[in-house]
């Protein structure tokens, strides 16, 4: 098949690497004095479930996310935790770390980077 028939999801490695990333990421917040508090289940496990599963939908993968928990509605979701500019950019902190940690080719870097870029500055609520 050619490249342009993959969808990003399938291009960038499909669930692997989604697994990689949010994996990722969650080491991160899980020692973060900032954004830890904000999660309110003592286990991290659910959460990086849910973000994994949102981003493989979102990027064309299985759309397992819907099927669990409806509708994205991320800012309605977001809502209940205080999320200002330093809790967006401690997020994307942690984000950019595990992006680079795939290691993707620039383009993909890039369209993946923005994408998140724009998605944070959109839930910050105060
Ligand atoms: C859930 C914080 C940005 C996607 C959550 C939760 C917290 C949180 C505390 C609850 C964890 C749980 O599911 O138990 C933040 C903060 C952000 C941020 C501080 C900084 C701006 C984002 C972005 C995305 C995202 C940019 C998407 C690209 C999600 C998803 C859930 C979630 C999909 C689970 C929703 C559900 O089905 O209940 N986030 N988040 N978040 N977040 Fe974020």
């Amino acid at each position: 098949t050619s490249e342009e028939t993959l969808s990003f999801y399938e291009a960038i490695g499909g669930e692997e690497s989604f697994r990689l990333l949010v994996h990722r990421f969650y080491e991160g917040v899980a020692e973060d004095p900032l954004l830890r508090p904000l999660y309110p289940e003592e286990d991290l496990a659910g959460a990086e479930e849910r973000l994994r599963m949102f981003l493989i939908q979102y990027w064309g993968g299985p759309n397992t996310y819907s099927q669990q928990r409806g509708h994205p509605r991320l800012r309605m979701r977001h809502a209940p935790f205080v999320i200002g500019e330093a809790e967006r950019d401690a997020w994307l902190r942690h984000m950019g770390d595990a992006v680079r940690s795939l290691e993707l080719p620039p383009e993909r870097e890039e369209q993946l980077w923005k994408y998140l870029v724009y998605a944070a500055h959109s839930l910050v609520n105060a």
